[in-house]
């Protein structure tokens, strides 16, 4: 059996249900705060970057105004230090008055305004990771019940301060206070990650029918590191992940930190390759007023968007770990197409790695290639014949591969624009 056909029965077979809010059918994108910002609240002494209403308008400006929201970056998402420390009178969240004087629902008709979503962040406990005022039990369908009125269109729950019993309640809880309110709101649950990932602490069952995405594991960084880790860990439990994912719920590796300090360009295109595969959600935490050319070409690059966005939603995995230090990554796509990504570990120079597609289980026939990064089409391959790619170190080759013929068509029936919903990547007409 071929791994197109082992993963078609795959994605069949554990089709089960997924949150029925209707929303996040393919992964959300969009930008959040966290990663780059943090609880910067020092609105003195560093205006341009600290948590206020300004970041999240300039952000929203941004993706509004530089070609991001016709790319699907729709999110505008405020994570922890928005909130002040003390609820109000009757018991509501209410934002720091000083950094938000205008208020949650003046920011969200701003960014609606902008054709984009706004996002916020809870805490399922006490307090949240940065101390602010948490959503305890009793406390969850007040919050959901604030969170729709101000007009937010997704939440982030953490789970600092409770525990196991506590989040194994609130966490369902707040998918029902969500729903209550009658306002579609998208629901990105930090349980697993709290739960180490993985069963039997963590049903992805479950989880699946409650969230639409979920942190599975720890908070990124600005470094290669912490993407190599991350990437190593989603891939290592491949196994039980890749089957919980789907059409409205997603596991998250959390944020890309294309743009930031700590990844090269080649590292920016692992990431994002790595990403896509993974059907990731997309949320960059990056200065978006000034992202520098080369960062948006990575984040702005269609064919690894589609690839991300293939509306199959069935998430890839890794197929090889070889000796040298080169590994190979593979997605099913719809239309008969799948992605590949050749990627290095290694730190010396571009390594010339040869395979087939006949070796990486390709069903026997002549394949077009087209080569993501390189914004190209290839000659087309034949299942026997072996190819070479060149891989940089900490860097990939990625292909969007389809079957000769039958993509001819779709080509000419889709063209090669690019649309947020319902489309797929189409190679340029001139295949
Ligand atoms: C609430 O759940 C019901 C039943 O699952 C679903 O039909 C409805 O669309 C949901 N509403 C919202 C706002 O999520
Ligand atoms: C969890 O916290 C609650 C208090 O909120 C406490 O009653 C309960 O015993 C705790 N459970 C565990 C397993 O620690
Ligand atoms: C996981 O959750 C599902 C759905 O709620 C449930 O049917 C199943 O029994 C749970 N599995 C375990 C091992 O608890
Ligand atoms: C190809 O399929 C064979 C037989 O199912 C399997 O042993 C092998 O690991 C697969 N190779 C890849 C690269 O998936």
């Amino acid at each position: 059996m071929t791994s197109a056909v082992v993963f078609f029965v795959l994605a069949v077979s554990v089709g089960t249900l997924a949150l029925d809010n209707g929303l996040m059918r393919t992964p959300p994108m969009g930008w959040l705060a966290w990663e780059r910002f943090r609880c910067d609240i020092d609105c003195d002494h560093d205006p341009k970057n600290c948590i206020s209403e300004k970041l999240f308008m300039d952000m929203a400006d941004r993706l509004a105004e530089d070609g991001w929201r016709e790319l699907g970056y729709e999110y505008v998402n405020i994570d922890d230090c928005w909130s002040s420390m003390e609820r109000d009178a009757n018991g509501r969240l209410q934002p720091d008055p000083k950094r938000f004087p205008s208020g949650i629902p003046h920011l969200a008709q701003y960014v609606h305004d902008r054709g984009l979503k706004l996002g916020i962040y809870g805490d399922l406990g006490t307090h949240t990771c940065g101390g602010y005022p948490g959503t305890t039990l009793d406390k969850v369908a007040t919050d959901a019940q604030t969170f729709a009125d101000w007009g937010i269109d997704m939440l982030k729950l953490d789970g600092c301060y409770s525990n196991a019993t506590e989040q194994e309640q609130g966490y369902p809880l707040m998918s029902k206070a969500l729903n209550a309110t009658g306002r579609p709101i998208g629901y990105s649950c930090s349980w697993p990650a709290y739960q180490g990932g993985l069963p039997p602490k963590v049903n992805y069952t479950l989880l699946g029918e409650i969230c639409n995405l979920w942190r599975n594991y720890g908070d990124i960084q600005d470094s290669w590191s912490s993407v190599l880790s991350i990437a190593d860990w989603f891939f290592d439990n491949q196994d039980i992940l890749q089957p919980a994912a789907g059409p409205g719920r997603w596991n998250d590796p959390d944020m890309l930190i294309i743009g930031d300090f700590g990844l090269s360009v080649d590292q920016s295109r692992s990431q994002m390759a790595l990403w896509a595969i993974m059907a990731a959600p997309l949320f960059m935490s990056n200065d978006l007023r000034s992202l520098d050319s080369r960062s948006r070409a990575v984040l702005q690059n269609k064919g690894v968007i589609a690839i991300n966005q293939d509306p199959l939603g069935v998430q890839g995995r890794r197929l090889i770990k070889e000796q040298s230090g080169v590994e190979v990554f593979w997605r099913p796509l719809s239309s008969d197409a799948s992605a590949l990504v050749f990627f290095s570990r290694r730190e010396d120079m571009p390594f010339r790695y040869q395979t087939s597609l006949k070796k990486l289980n390709y069903t026997a026939g002549v394949y077009q290639i087209y080569d993501i990064y390189q914004e190209k089409a290839l000659s087309p391959i034949k299942d026997v014949s072996d190819f070479v790619v060149s891989i940089n170190p900490s860097g990939v080759v990625m292909w969007y591969v389809y079957p000769a013929k039958k993509m001819h068509r779709d080509a000419m029936l889709y063209g090669p624009s690019l649309h947020r919903h319902g489309n797929r990547f189409a190679p340029p007409t001139h295949l």
